[in-house]
């Protein structure tokens, strides 16, 4: 869609994450002045958090060109060389679902990252040799979910690591409002901080409903977002006052009803609600979790008393 419009595109116009902000300002200032290029960055966190914004930033304050990529699209070892060959000095490859690339890509990428080398083998059998290629100096940005996800060698070879957390209702009502201004809508303070609040902390949630609010807000007012007009939208949308979504409930929902709350393994709700473990562990948790509705204890995930309460429902006399 549009998104790329309304994307940061430097340092300074990128809202919240103030430790990741700070900490890149300072390494991207200082390699600059060195004119060397940045240490390789390893960024962590949920989907939608703005690991992709942040790699495209990076390229641009270090004046490179990103080419972007991802760990299930690079099959062949070729496929890594083409894109390696091709850069140049300054430049970011950012790889995207890195803990996805397979073990003789992920070789073939130690030696780029530790020495700008590429060892390719040419030829099979007992012709077969290896040669070296000198690369340009360049800064490989890898994005994951979660940094376990990784082999403890890549991990390793990453100077720079940044875990994205969710973002607070100002920092998240302040990204609304300047997506707003940029897609050219009219909105109140309050009715961006009503879409803030009930974005799960996550800008490409709040970017999707200020579109579908300002939809609302056209059809069935004067396209003015003001709190109301934004709390009919998103109420139509199921979006709870909590900002709980669909899956989330079913979530909480399935584990109250029928698992009596817990202690239930991650399987088990994946059965339950036929959804993929993948998808439990790192789209709906993270936000439960840090929200306080489930807890993780050695016997498998729990609801907490205010998941509930969230529900109206009576949380057993044990918890
Ligand atoms: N759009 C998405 N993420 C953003 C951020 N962190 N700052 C500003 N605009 C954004």
């Amino acid at each position: 869609g549009q998104d790329r419009a309304i994307r940061p595109t430097r340092l300074a116009d990128y809202i919240g994450q103030p430790a990741v902000s700070e900490q890149m300002e300072i390494f991207i200032g200082a390699a600059n002045a060195r004119g060397e290029a940045l240490d390789h960055v390893l960024i962590f966190g949920p989907p939608g958090l703005g690991k992709t914004t942040l790699a495209n930033i990076i390229a641009n304050e270090m004046d490179g060109t990103i080419k972007t990529t991802s760990g299930p699209v690079l099959e062949k070892a070729g496929d890594l060389a083409a894109i390696l060959t091709s850069l140049e000095e300054g430049d970011v490859l950012f790889i995207d679902e890195i803990h996805r690339l397979n073990a003789s890509i992920e070789e073939l990428l130690y030696p780029a990252m530790e020495d700008y080398q590429l060892d390719i083998m040419i030829g099979e059998g007992p012709a077969a040799r290896s040669i070296k290629l000198e690369l340009p100096p360049f800064t490989l940005v890898g994005a994951t979910t979660r940094a376990g996800l990784l082999t403890s060698p890549l991990r390793d070879r990453f100077g720079i690591v940044q875990r994205l957390e969710f973002y607070n209702t100002a920092d998240l009502t302040g990204i609304v409002m300047r997506s707003a201004k940029m897609l050219g809508l009219s909105i109140e303070p309050e009715g961006a901080h009503e879409v803030a609040k009930r974005s799960r902390g996550t800008p490409r949630i709040a970017n999707r409903l200020l579109k579908r609010v300002r939809d609302y807000a056209q059809v069935k007012s004067n396209g003015l977002i003001n709190q109301q007009v934004a709390d009919s939208a998103l109420n139509l949308l199921k979006v709870d006052s909590q900002g709980l979504d669909h899956m989330d409930r079913r979530l909480l929902v399935t584990m109250m009803e029928q698992f009596e709350g817990g202690p239930v393994g991650v399987e088990s709700m994946a059965a339950a609600i036929s959804e993929e473990r993948g998808t439990i562990e790192d789209v709906l948790e993270p936000y439960l979790i840090q929200q306080g509705y489930i807890i993780r204890t050695p016997r498998g995930r729990m609801v907490t008393k205010s998941a509930w309460l969230h529900f109206g429902l009576t949380a057993p006399s044990n918890i």
